[in-house]
């Protein structure tokens, strides 16, 4: 008996890094898994399949409202219906590379608000905001009219930690986390629930090589009590909590898997 036995689960970003570990993880618990991702998605689909899990791909731009529609048709089509959306999709910064890694190397504070451009701010805004409430709108649709669903949103601790240097990521994880706030409340009496996950570091390609960059890595583990990287398994194990009955009385909350963040 798998947790997610029969459900399906719809997952942005989950060709990579923390939805990808989360496809994997709810298809060993029986789950059908439907991904979007910008990025190919066979490789996810094949560890999936290996998982003993079914998987469709579709590439999907979150930052488009009708991918984010036919994301959630495809598995309706598919598979019949939709239990559990993870919006995992999401931006360190406009140009690639991680927040923390770019700031790191930024004696000139190049990254600051005072020098930072409107359409940088813009472009991470409508990925991490706009991606994820057109992802949740088009999942609530649907969910609604069945009478049961979960959601889980994939914000960040920087949702709560000012860093500076990265404006961008902070204001729209913590945009995230009140949107999965604020949606939370609005769908309380519909049997659709609607949560975050706030990971800390986590070694995904998001953060990639941060381990062999010293001024990097001693930020991140500045903040990080346990003093190492969450493994995407650790972020997905939270994401699975959120997705199942076990968190039943659960609505528009945000779990920190962060290597003990917040315990100050
Ligand atoms: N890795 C970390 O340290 C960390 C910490 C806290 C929160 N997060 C958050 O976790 C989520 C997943 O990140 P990750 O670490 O797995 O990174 P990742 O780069 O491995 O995965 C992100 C995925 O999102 C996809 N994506 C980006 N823009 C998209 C778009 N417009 N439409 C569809 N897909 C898009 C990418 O193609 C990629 O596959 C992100 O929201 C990120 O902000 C990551």
């Amino acid at each position: 008996m798998g947790a997610l036995d029969g459900k399906v689960a719809v997952i942005t970003g989950g060709a990579s890094g923390i939805g990808r570990a989360t496809a994997v993880r709810f298809a060993a618990e029986g789950a059908d898994v439907v991904i979007g991702d910008l990025a190919p998605g066979d490789d996810a689909v094949a560890e999936v399949e290996k998982a003993g899990g079914r998987a469709v791909y579709l590439r999907t731009d979150t930052t488009s409202e009708d991918d984010c529609e036919a994301l959630v048709a495809a598995a309706v089509d598919r598979f019949g219906r939709v239990d559990v959306g993870v919006a995992s999709a999401g931006i360190a910064t406009a140009a690639g590379p991680s927040n923390v890694q770019t700031r790191a190397g930024d004696a000139a504070n190049a990254t600051h608000v005072v020098n930072l451009a409107t359409e940088t701010f813009e472009r991470v805004l409508d990925v991490n905001v706009v991606g994820v409430m057109q992802t949740d709108r088009a999942l609530a649709r649907r969910m609604v009219a069945q009478g049961s669903g979960s959601i889980v949103n994939i914000a960040s601790s920087a949702a709560r930690i000012p860093l500076a240097g990265a404006a961008p990521y902070c204001v729209s994880k913590a945009g995230v986390w009140m949107l999965t706030k604020v949606l939370g409340l609005e769908l309380a009496t519909t049997g659709v629930r609607v949560n975050a996950v706030g990971p800390g570091y986590t070694a995904t390609p998001m953060i990639d090589g941060i381990e062999q960059q010293p001024a990097a890595f001693a930020s991140a583990m500045s903040i990080t009590p346990m003093n190492r990287l969450g493994r995407p398994e650790e972020i997905a194990a939270a994401c699975l909590f959120l997705a199942t009955d076990e968190s039943s009385f659960m609505t528009g909350q945000m779990l920190h898997p962060a290597g003990g963040q917040f315990t100050g």
